[in-house]
């Protein structure tokens, strides 16, 4: 093991979990298509920042769920609106 040289300076995590059991999940409030919105937006606003789809965060109740990191915002109920309120978020603190 050695640690990765990457050029990315925030880290913002999308939940896009899919349960076909019937329960909750982000992938059943457009979490996909809000990471694709966020993803193009946030690229535009700062290359230096990465979005990534992830699994579940725990929040699948409220969801859809979002994560910046390393500033450990937690978000619930995101939608597509909230995407240029997010960017404001992550680039206002950098
Ligand atoms: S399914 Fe998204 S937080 Fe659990």
């Amino acid at each position: 093991m050695r640690p990765a040289k990457l050029k990315y300076k925030k880290l913002v995590l999308v939940c896009t979990n899919e349960r076909t059991t019937g329960k909750e999940c982000c992938a059943h409030k457009l979490s996909f298509e809000l990471y694709q919105k966020l993803k193009l937006a946030i690229r535009d606003a700062d290359p230096e920042v990465r979005v990534s789809r992830t699994g579940c965060l725990g929040n699948c109740l409220s969801g859809a769920s979002v994560v910046i990191m390393p500033d450990d915002i937690w978000l619930g109920e995101v939608t597509e609106s909230d995407v240029n309120e997010i960017v404001k978020l992550v680039t206002s603190k950098n």
